[in-house]
């Protein structure tokens, strides 16, 4: 297994719509078995394949204190979705920042598993939260876009300072 960069706000990379796998294959498994482990080194709860240069409808999710229950989402479709929830969220893509957003309180998810097998599944709170805010990082879209413009003008000021001050030589 290998540990994999994951990309950080304003990265270009980030705003790719990424492609449907259409084999769930031992390289593709390989991969999500780089992305589990990139996903835990980071202490993150959720991770999508657009987050590490790579343009797949790949998400893992691992909410359990344990570390031990990994969710794998391939080709992940919102199929149903009810309710209204404000979640505060952060982003191992945007570091240090938290702020609430406004989503659905259940959805129904339907996605291949590792095994290639079509499921569905039934989110609500945390869980839900964390299965859309990974899907929209595969349409190329960050939970950032949801604040208001002054936020995230904000954000694209720090984030440039950030660059600046880690290419400086
Ligand atoms: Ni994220």
């Amino acid at each position: 297994m290998a540990l994999l960069q994951i990309l950080t706000y304003p990265d270009p990379r980030l705003r790719e719509k990424a492609q449907p796998v259409d084999a769930v294959d031992a390289q593709l498994r390989q991969f999500i078995d780089d992305m589990a482990q990139t996903m835990y080194a980071a202490k993150g709860i959720g991770l999508a394949a657009t987050q590490v240069g790579v343009a797949k409808r790949v998400v893992v999710i691992d909410l359990s204190a344990e570390r031990d229950r990994l969710q794998v989402l391939i080709n992940p479709r919102i199929v149903a979705r009810d309710g209204v929830q404000v979640c505060e969220e952060g982003c191992l893509s945007v570091p240090d920042v938290f702020e609430e957003v406004e989503r659905a309180e259940r959805v129904t998810v339907s996605y291949l598993d590792r095994d290639g097998q079509a499921q569905q599944m039934d989110a609500d709170g945390l869980l839900a939260v964390c299965v859309q805010h990974e899907i929209d990082h595969l349409d190329g879209k960050l939970f950032v876009d949801y604040l208001s413009r002054l936020k995230q003008d904000r954000l694209r000021k720090k984030a440039g300072k950030r660059q600046r001050e880690e290419t400086r030589v």
